[in-house]
């Protein structure tokens, strides 16, 4: 058999939206029929790796493997393993990929899937990397969302709750986008979504973010500092009056397919103050617009969602329990190369991404400053990497934990020279050459002396 390439789920933007579509109808047929897939991973190990807490995401993949006739490794406690002595999470993952035929990773850092990814020798699926993302549960959320609406196209999804630590509303917010849905954002106040989420969605998936007003929420969310986020510009200021414009705004927000609830993650709060939001009751139900709004929850709730609400149907977080055994029975198929993936509806079988931006990668200069990043604890023998999304003004992404970055200073590590970022000398360094410092000292203290002084500034 022809060598293929390791398939690992680090983020939701490795599957395109074809993909998306047939791994449902992979779980339409893997849940439909036990027989069938009873054999499909028979001899086959699952290795669940959880760093942190979780009961239905490590148990609907055990789960999901033994209905395939594989079976599963697990550690019960992270903290009683060699992690505890300090081993790094790349050897953690050179050693346990040679034990199993892939691993489900969950891991407090942002960017560790990645990590573990490119040190694994097996697939690895990422079940939350900190407060990044979590992409099989945005695949059991769209799978809900899909099965239930009948499609996935031109929806308008809600999010309450914490949108800046909630790695669930990450991944569900870019594929929503994709796929050219409208997103609305009533956070709790401090928990907005990250600035660097919204950019994304901005640059790579063409959105567009409106500020809404309390005139545009009236109702149990008017206090919130809500964002509409929406596919292409329709909004935009240069073709409506502010009145047009208001009134079509309310019109879309009048009509809600999906209310998407989450918990605030206490354990991400690192003291800061944060809002109330109202808890989801059927009093807050009988607003006209959530008429037709399936509740999504990717659980655990605490006590965002009244218990009252479990009974009505448009509570649907049970069900996305349900099928997240079928959608990680799919996942697990398709990452070990057991099935192809069905061709669904003409989808065709390519991925529709564009190319990534280019990657700058240096030992010098530059570190993530992020502490959540997971380069800020295995530094032992992770270069920083950064996708460059501009030259001019210089903005980078930090490639683990996708935090955005404006340093001002670049230099060639030829001729160990700094200069800004906007200097024509800075135009003429070729990627592989570049180093960037994020502040004049920092280029001194790595031997690098400033071009001219009027360039360099300070
Ligand atoms: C979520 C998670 O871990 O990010 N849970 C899950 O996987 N279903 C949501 C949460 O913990 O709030």
């Amino acid at each position: 058999m022809a060598a293929t390439r390791k398939r690992d789920l680090v983020s939701i933007d490795d599957l395109g939206n074809a993909e998306i579509e047939s791994l449902f109808a992979l779980a339409d047929d893997l849940g439909g029929d036990r027989k069938a897939a009873r054999e499909l991973a028979r001899g086959l190990i699952l290795v669940t790796l959880f760093y942190e807490p979780s009961t239905r995401t490590r148990l609907s993949f055990e789960a999901a493997m033994l209905r395939l006739g594989g079976s599963y490794q697990s550690c019960p406690n992270m903290d009683d393993t060699s992690a505890a002595k300090g081993e790094s999470l790349a050897d953690t993952m050179r050693v346990v990929g040679r034990y199993g035929d892939v691993v489900v990773l969950r891991h407090p850092r942002e960017g560790s899937a990645r990590v573990a990814g490119r040190y694994s020798p097996v697939p690895v699926v990422n079940a939350g990397d900190g407060g990044r993302e979590h992409p099989t549960q945005t695949l059991v959320d769209l799978y809900t969302i899909a099965r239930d609406k009948g499609k996935l196209d031109g929806l308008c999804v809600a999010f309450t709750g914490d949108l800046r630590y909630g790695r669930t509303v990450h991944s569900l917010a870019y594929a929503l986008a994709r796929f050219g849905a409208d997103i609305v954002c009533l956070p709790a106040k401090g928990l907005e979504l990250p600035h660097h989420v919204v950019r994304k969605l901005e640059s790579e998936f063409g959105c567009y973010p409106v500020k809404l007003t309390p005139e545009d929420l009236e109702g149990a969310f008017e206090r919130t500092d809500g964002l509409l986020i929406t596919a292409g510009r329709p909004f935009q200021p240069d073709l409506f009056s502010t009145a047009e414009r208001r009134s079509a705004i309310r019109r879309r927000l009048s009509h809600l397919d999906v209310l998407y609830v989450t918990r605030v993650q206490k354990e991400r709060l690192e003291g800061e103050a944060v809002g109330d939001l109202p808890v989801v009751n059927l009093e807050l139900l009988a607003e006209p617009r959530f008429r037709q709004a399936l509740v999504l929850h990717p659980l655990p709730r605490v006590n965002e969602i009244a218990y009252e609400v479990d009974d009505d149907p448009r509570a649907r977080y049970f069900t996305q329990v349900e099928r997240g055994v079928p959608m990680r029975m799919a996942i697990l198929a398709h990452v070990l190369g057991l099935r192809e993936l069905p061709i669904v509806d003409g989808a065709r079988k390519r991925r529709p991404q564009t190319s990534p931006p280019p990657l700058y990668r240096s030992d010098l200069g530059l570190r993530c400053p992020s502490p959540r990043c997971i380069t800020a604890t295995e530094r032992a023998y992770l270069v920083p990497e950064f996708f460059v999304l501009e030259r001019r003004p210089l903005r980078l992404r930090c490639a683990f934990c996708d935090v955005l970055l404006e340093p001002t200073l670049v230099a060639s590590r030829i001729e160990r020279v700094f200069h800004r970022f906007d200097s024509p000398h800075a135009s003429k360094i070729r990627l592989p050459n570049l180093v960037v410092f994020d502040s004049v000292e920092s280029a001194k203290r790595a031997g690098f002396r400033a071009g001219e002084p009027a360039e360099v500034g300070r």
